[in-house]
């Protein structure tokens, strides 16, 4: 199953009052990023598909430690199913795995945004080595993520449809022209 694509973005993502290294910290640290650090650019990119961002996440990393097994959530009731992934220091693999039906944890990042977590033995369905290349990812079946080289910073960019995140489908037919062809 395609769980990720490579992704033409504009070549400015952020605006110039964006300080990556503010987030750099001795553990794991994961936050909000503030929407108003998106460029212009990168705002009307997202309005030809008729939607906004919805949030956008920051993961830093300073080992090579993999993250859990999960799926991310808007709420308890609805999983943000795309994201697209920019890496700013480090690199890591995604991993994509079969989802198990009904054994998930509902939890909380520290950041406060809601997760389900999985045990570690699932079928792996797709995976992706990130490469500092922007990547639209699927973020409704179980993932995780493990550096390959630390610290590892990324940020995730999700996006909102008529109030509501848009499914994998939607999200894949809306970006279609944007999207590279998987080899
Ligand atoms: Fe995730």
């Amino acid at each position: 199953m395609n769980c990720w694509y490579r992704i033409r973005v504009p070549k400015n993502v952020f605006t110039e009052a964006f300080a990556p290294n503010i987030y750099k910290r001795p553990h794991v640290h994961i936050a909000k990023l503030n929407l108003g650090l998106i460029s212009q650019e990168m705002n009307e990119w997202v309005s030809q598909f008729d939607m906004t961002w919805g949030g956008s996440m920051i993961f830093y990393r300073p080992t090579t430690a993999s993250s859990r097994v999960h799926v991310d959530l808007v709420d308890a009731n609805a999983k943000q199913c795309s994201a697209v992934n920019f890496e700013l220091t480090g690199s890591a693999d995604m991993f994509f795995y079969e989802d198990p039906d009904g054994t998930a944890e509902l939890k909380d990042t520290p950041a406060g945004t809601p997760y389900l977590g999985y045990g570690d033995n699932l079928p792996v369905i797709d995976r992706v080595g990130l490469g500092g290349e922007p990547t639209l990812v699927r973020t409704d079946v179980p993932h995780s993520v493990t550096p390959t080289t630390a610290p590892r910073l990324l940020i995730s960019l999700r996006f909102l449809y008529q109030g509501r995140p848009p499914s994998w489908a939607e999200t894949i037919s809306k970006l279609e022209p944007f999207l590279e062809p998987r080899t």
